[in-house]
């Protein structure tokens, strides 16, 4: 009805080639001009990042001529409703609004940071976080999230590590699978389902020296082998939108980089959906040195494949006149403008542009069934770096709180969205909701705790605060501050049994702690229901079962550290460990404080007996790999089992180990399990160094553990493939 002006009605069926059909009509009826604003993605509140002014009524004017397709962060109900209303009605063409935001682990109810779910290895929970945060998201009126980030990262003092899926390019991609698929659901036309948008394309987790917006230099290879992957996985789900990254890479900023839109993104990985800019990353080619000016920066980003520009206005104001003087396409915008008439028609949008916007959402909003959601998602992240025979506490002893975090709801972390402190869950609440005998001591009555005979177990929490990572977050000091490190060690040196529990968005070095503690939990940022999620793991009900995405360095003069680097010609040597020659550090070793993949649980796993069943493997066949694992323990707990290959010599030098399948299995106490992964071909081969995916003549170790570090090793040849 509301379209009453376009001659094609819209389609109950949201098929490509409904939307295609549908969006080329639409498109034969409209101007340059509204063509040109079909690709500007406006701001409606003031910005204070750039200090561009903007204004609400200039943005409502625009919507009104048609120069606007899509609006920017804006989440106020009444105000999403109200804009749409101004873009199908008073608009010439009645094109509803696309609305975009960053919810990136979770919009009203917090999950975990997303480097912390990473620490699950399960991408099936993943995908119901992700359906869970849809929900809540599409049904706050939102089309658009801008998430999965994706950017592989080896640097903690990098503010986004938080928002990232860790250090290995396999893992990432599987999470970043079950992310997309479970946003987008079957039909993005589904009113629970909101549309992905994958980041940054591409490199942004390279920036050098973790210093944030930094030059990004890796090398093809680095690209094609760590990079990329995740983004092929998100393509391979159909992902709506990718948006590029803000750094250089080859030397050409991601946003005006022919070869990483066109040639990469489009060619190579077959992405077929819509290009955004990250912000101003449009108009910053100008800071970067490479565009002359707004037109020229204009053009080079068009020329390169960049569709749709985040709030500033190189397009708006300059692809008229390019396209006037024959410096840029008519059929290039053609393509652009479809793509996002395509993705609006797919939406639902032409048939209800106020979708959900007709009812309050805050009955779609922390439901029971999100917040269980919430507490299995802490319980399976939180990592225990250290247990030495003192978890899980039982009810029968009182306990001491202590600590700046033992009663924070600063527990969320960065980006997000419309999640509540309020919301928050704390530990020290957790423990009165569940009638837990303990004592919370104040800093300030540590000589309290210090007499107090009944408490012999204190848990210490400690950490750094939400707004210490994120975007323009970076830090050179990994260390938590010296007053939380006296307040630690003062505590251990009263002679009780300490459970330290560290907050954080990033590893934090934590080389000097972990011999003030008995007990170690890393819960990095665990969101709303932190503290029933540590609750059930400090007292049991639960075992941990969370591993190391990123590895955590002894000492920051260590990074990057990340476990799948390559070897070297001079390896460090145990038995001669001073040897000088050989690839080291005088005053540190070359370990990491713990390895990728690592974790503890309540449950003891032996491994023993890993068989594989061909001693040669020939193309088309597939690698049967058997491993018993045993739970020596009382307690029922899961266990990440992770499956590693090891080339022994290949035509380019191949990261010490590759990680290429993982399980999470699930044990009774005192099981015995048999636990399988089949390899194929595929899993052997590499990019050699003509670029070519290809497996050669080789030998290879297969290695499964329970960690990066910790692994039994069988060993096979390829001699034809
Ligand atoms: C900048 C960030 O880099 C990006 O990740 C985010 O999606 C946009 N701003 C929009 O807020």
């Amino acid at each position: 009805m509301l379209l009453k002006n376009i001659q094609h009605k819209p389609l109950k069926h949201y098929s490509d080639l409904h939307a295609h059909e549908f969006a080329e009509k639409l498109l034969n009826r409209m101007t340059t001009k509204e063509k040109i604003g079909q690709l500007y993605q406006a701001p409606y509140y003031s910005d204070t990042v750039t200090g561009h002014a903007f204004d609400a009524s200039s943005t409502i004017e625009e919507i009104k001529m048609g120069m606007v397709g899509s609006l920017l962060s804006v989440h106020d109900e009444g105000t999403l409703f109200d804009l749409q209303k101004v873009a199908v009605e008073q608009s010439r063409l009645h094109i509803p609004l696309i609305f975009m935001f960053d919810v990136i682990h979770g919009y009203k109810t917090a999950f975990p940071i997303n480097l912390a779910l990473s620490n699950t290895w399960e991408p099936n929970l993943i995908y119901r976080i992700a359906k869970a945060i849809a929900y809540e998201t599409a049904h706050a009126g939102i089309h658009v999230t801008f998430s999965p980030m994706v950017d592989l990262v080896r640097d903690p003092k990098w503010g986004r590590v938080m928002e990232s899926n860790g250090e290995d390019p396999y893992l990432s991609s599987e999470l970043t699978k079950a992310y997309v698929s479970g946003y987008q659901g079957d039909s993005l036309s589904n009113k629970n389902a909101v549309a992905a948008c994958v980041k940054h394309f591409a490199g942004y987790g390279f920036v050098e020296a973790g210093r944030e917006y930094n030059t990004v230099d890796v090398s093809k290879r680095k690209l094609f082998t760590m990079i990329l992957p995740p983004f092929r996985a998100a393509v391979s789900q159909n992902v709506a939108l990718t948006m590029t990254a803000f750094n250089t890479l080859f030397d050409r900023p991601a946003t005006a980089n022919k070869y990483l839109l066109k040639d990469i993104l489009r060619n190579e990985l077959g992405f077929n959906g819509i290009i955004i800019s990250d912000y101003t990353s449009t108009e910053e080619i100008i800071s970067h040195k490479v565009a002359k000016d707004e037109k020229d920066a204009a053009k080079q980003c068009f020329d390169a494949g960049l569709e749709h520009e985040m709030v500033s206005r190189t397009y708006l104001n300059h692809l008229q006149s390019l396209l006037e003087a024959g410096e840029i396409d008519y059929s290039a915008l053609d393509e652009a403008v479809l793509r996002m008439l395509m993705l609006k028609y797919k939406l639902g949008l032409f048939d209800d542009p106020y979708r959900n916007l007709y009812t309050n959402s805050k009955q779609y909003m922390l439901l029971e069934n999100t917040k269980k959601l919430a507490v299995e998602a802490v319980e399976k992240s939180v990592v225990m770096l250290k247990n030495d025979k003192l978890l899980p506490l039982s009810k029968h002893e009182k306990i001491g709180l202590v600590g700046p975090f033992i009663d924070s709801k600063d527990l969320i972390g960065e980006w997000a969205a419309l999640c509540e402190k309020s919301d928050v869950v704390s530990i020290k609440s957790a423990f009165e909701e569940n009638h837990f005998p303990f004592k919370h001591f104040e800093e300030t009555a540590f000589e309290d705790l210090k007499n107090d005979n009944e408490v012999k177990t204190v848990i210490v929490a400690l950490g750094e605060s939400g707004a210490h990572a994120g975007e323009g977050n970076s830090k050179t000091n990994l260390h938590l501050d010296t007053h939380q490190q006296n307040l630690l060690k003062s505590i251990k040196q009263m002679d009780k049994k300490v459970v330290l529990i560290v907050f954080a968005g990033r590893p934090l070095i934590l080389t000097n702690l972990i011999n003030n503690a008995d007990a170690v939990l890393y819960a990095y940022q665990p969101g709303t229901m932190a503290g029933i999620g540590l609750f059930n793991l400090i007292t049991g009900k639960t075992s941990p079962s969370g591993k190391l995405t990123m590895t955590f360095p002894f000492h920051e003069g260590q990074v990057p550290i990340y476990y799948n680097h390559l070897k070297t010609g001079r390896p460090f040597d145990e038995k001669r460990p001073t040897y000088r020659y050989n690839s080291r550090y005088i005053d540190a070793p070359n370990e990491p404080l713990y390895p990728f993949g690592y974790g503890l649980s309540y449950g003891v796993f032996i491994y023993t007996n890993l068989r594989i069943d061909k001693q040669n493997l020939h193309p088309n066949e597939q690698l049967n790999v058997q491993v018993t694992i045993q739970n020596d323990s009382i307690y029922a707990a899961e266990e990440v089992v992770q499956l590693y290959i090891e080339s022994e010599y290949y035509s380019v030098s191949r990261p010490v180990d590759e990680l290429k399948a993982f399980k999470r299995i699930k044990f009774n106490p005192h099981e015995t399990k048999q636990v399988d992964f089949v390899l194929t071909m595929n899993d052997f081969r590499s990019y050699n160094m003509n670029m070519i995916w290809t497996a050669e003549i080789s030998k290879y170790q297969i290695k499964v553990g329970p960690s990066s570090s910790e692994k039994l090793s069988q060993s096979i040849e390829i001699k034809d493939f």
